[in-house]
């Protein structure tokens, strides 16, 4: 039986899926991602609902379908057999309810007991109505589906808590015990910056359970879009992005940035930290990772690529926001020191076939010479190779260029900074400024040009840097009109190196 709310639901996605067709037709195509996940028009931000399901790949995405400025969310939703190539869905959830009456903001998503699809997301409200001046009204929510694209809204599962700010984010898994957690990111009554965990027996009620994680920052006020999963070797990692955070050096320069801790944990018991917090990705847009568990059993995680500050130049072609290629999460250690490893999927490397053959240059780049080694080259793996021992060089650069109006995006390994750096400083669109990750040399194994590497993920708006000696470093690259080239340059010291230039196809199935 259809009743008057579900009418309201059915009549709000139909609006949104015309809004989202009408904002394709005239969406712009120069920076729109040839093979990354984004809306066919309009705004997204965080990735939701990871899971995978009936067989395919399921991502969700905070959506505002009618423009490309954060609004009313919904959840818009893709899938996929294997990651790399994507198929449109239905926008999937739109608010409807009194409780999700300002948005339907994010969640994830689990198999219930009985075999359906269930998410949890955040019913939203401003308590005035407006904004957030009289605080927020925030509760979580559950929605089940049976084939993973239709959705009925089943309403409230953990109520509003009295006296907190913000409580959102519902991110949910069954231990092996049949036990399911929660956990929420909450700003606490003395204004700190929590990971709350709530626990079920059947999917459906919840109970809370206790306060899992407090981030020792007394600057941070809210953990957002928190996630929790064991690693190995005993240790659980915490992901989560503080609001409020202060800049230090090449840390929290973002609006909005996102870390982990590692610590042990058995479920039920008390977390006990064992590294500090440490960024998941060094870039200028990363934010609002979600992991989840592929059917063989590898971690794997998307974050977006976005921002809430100043409108990013995609916003003028009618689209905005992006999310990550798809990463794998291992554990490794620095000498006895555990962290988080993100590497791209292996699956990444299908977007090769059917889009030409690589490219391969090596050769000595001779100091302070400026080398062309693709005319045109919009979306696609660059894999540059050398050995850090053998050379003097003080910064070693692939410069993606657009020789129109000059701007370049340099993506370097800088020695002296000891970083790998993606350095906006004479682009030409959108915001600008240095983003780096510390190099590590004492992990780097042999010599020869095989001893270090860098792995770009290259789309037609983004880069996304990978290193065998750094962790990641995403950001936008919005180039100018006409070409885009790609040019090699070591400063100060020549280097020998090999280039991998492997172009990719599109993502979307028609
Ligand atoms: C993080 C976030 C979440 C919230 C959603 C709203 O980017 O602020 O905390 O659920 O975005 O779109």
């Amino acid at each position: 039986m259809v009743d008057s709310s579900d009418k309201l639901f059915q009549h709000r996605l139909e609006q949104a899926e015309i809004a989202v067709s009408r904002g394709e037709a005239q969406r712009g195509t120069r920076w729109y991602p040839g093979w990354h996940i984004a809306a066919r028009s309009g705004w997204i931000n965080d990735p939701n609902g990871l899971c995978f399901y009936g067989g395919r790949y399921h991502v969700f995405f905070q959506h505002h379908p009618y423009s490309p400025e954060w609004g009313p969310m919904h959840w818009g939703h893709v899938s996929s057999t294997d990651l790399v190539r994507w198929r449109r869905e239905p926008i999937a959830l739109a608010p409807s309810l009194e409780e999700d009456r300002d948005g339907v903001f994010s969640g994830s998503a689990m198999e219930a007991p009985d075999g359906t699809l269930a998410v949890y997301y955040t019913g939203h409200r401003w308590r005035n109505g407006r904004n957030e001046d009289d605080g927020n009204l925030q509760v979580q929510c559950r929605a089940v589906s049976r084939d993973g694209i239709h959705f009925v809204k089943k309403g409230i599962v953990v109520a509003a808590l009295d006296g907190v700010r913000h409580s959102r984010d519902p991110k949910v898994w069954r231990a092996h015990d049949g036990v399911y957690w929660m956990v929420l990111g909450v700003c606490s009554r003395q204004n700190r910056g929590e990971v709350w965990l709530y626990r079920s027996h059947d999917a459906v009620a919840w109970d809370y359970h206790s306060v899992l994680y407090q981030d020792p920052d007394p600057d941070a006020f809210m953990l957002e879009c928190p996630d929790a999963f064991p690693v190995g070797d005993g240790l659980w990692a915490i992901v989560y992005c503080p609001m409020g955070p202060k800049p230090v050096g090449w840390r929290n320069r973002n609006g909005h940035n996102a870390g982990y801790v590692l610590g042990t944990w058995r479920e039920g018991e008390v977390f006990q930290q064992v590294t500090d917090y440490a960024p998941v990705d060094w870039g200028h847009e990363f934010y609002a990772p979600q992991s989840f568990l592929a059917p063989d059993g590898r971690r794997l995680l998307f974050g977006w690529m976005g921002s809430f500050g100043a409108p990013l130049p995609c916003a003028q072609e009618g689209w905005s926001g992006q999310l990550t290629a798809p990463r794998e999460v291992r554990l490794r250690y620095d000498g006895t020191r555990p962290r988080l490893e993100l590497v791209p999927a292996a699956e990444v490397t299908r977007l090769a076939e059917g889009a030409g053959a690589p490219e391969v240059w090596e050769g000595e780049l001779s100091a302070n010479t400026v080398r062309r080694i693709a005319a045109d080259f919009p979306q696609g793996e660059i894999l540059l190779e050398w050995d850090p021992a053998a050379t003097q060089s003080e910064r070693l650069s692939v410069r993606l260029r657009s020789p129109e109006d000059g701007s370049t995006v340099v993506v370097a390994w800088d020695d002296l900074a000891g970083r790998i750096v993606v350095d906006r400083g004479a682009a030409g669109q959108g915001p600008r400024g240095v983003r780096g990750a510390p190099v590590n040399r004492d992990g780097l194994g042999g010599t020869g040009l095989g001893a270090m590497h860098l792995r770009l993920l290259v789309d037609r708006g983004s880069v996304e840097v990978f290193s065998n000696a750094a962790d990641p470093v995403s950001s936008y690259w919005f180039a100018g009109l006409g070409d885009r080239t790609v040019e090699l340059l070591s400063e100060n010291g020549s280097t020998g190196v090999r280039v991998t230039l492997q172009p990719f196809r599109d993502a979307w199935e028609q």
